[in-house]
């Protein structure tokens, strides 16, 4: 992430509107993040989803204070906060639900990976350590969904970021 910056050149460094626009886009998924996982808590069927289901349960609260935090850093930055979410996918099948969520939770941590070392390079050091604290709770969502699908956690050290525009709404995929 450290070569995609140096890659944007001397010409076009990082701004602050830049950053902001970036925020709104971590806080619009944040947003289907708490829509994912109230949705997916209370829908989860099977005795074998149970335990998860009340894990789905605290992440939606962990997301919501996620949101808080970063809707207060695009205002201290002198942006308006997005109202948007990003697209919500669901599904009746219980490991697609746990699929979905494990998908954003690995974009969510690249995101955040590349936020910190943006952050520090505007000198924003304090929005840097509270992403830093979200991202620990990222990882630990991403290994819960990944323990509940039976498989190791993903590395995410080359992986880059989907290029699509932003789909907001709600997809149903059966
Ligand atoms: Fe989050
Ligand atoms: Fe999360």
């Amino acid at each position: 992430m450290i070569r995609q910056l140096l890659e944007m050149g001397e010409d076009s460094p990082l701004t602050r509107t830049d950053l902001i626009a970036l925020l709104n886009e971590d806080l619009a998924g944040e947003y289907q993040a708490i829509i994912s996982y109230v949705v997916y808590s209370q829908t989860l069927k099977g005795a074998a989803y149970m335990a998860i289901a009340a894990e789905l349960e605290k992440h939606a609260a962990e997301e919501l204070a996620h949101a808080l935090t970063i809707a207060a850093q695009i205002d201290y930055l002198g942006g308006s906060p997005e109202t948007m979410p990003n697209l919500v996918k669901t599904s009746a099948k219980a490991d697609e639900m746990l699929r979905f969520d494990l998908e954003n939770e690995n974009e969510t941590i690249v995101r955040y990976r590349q936020r910190v070392v943006q952050c520090e390079a505007l000198g924003e050091y304090a929005v840097a350590e509270l992403i830093r604290e979200i991202l620990v709770q990222e990882q630990d969502h991403q290994v819960a969904l990944a323990t509940a699908l039976g498989e190791p956690v993903p590395d995410l050290t080359h992986r880059s970021l989907p290029q699509q525009g932003r789909a907001i709404g709600t997809t149903v995929i059966n």
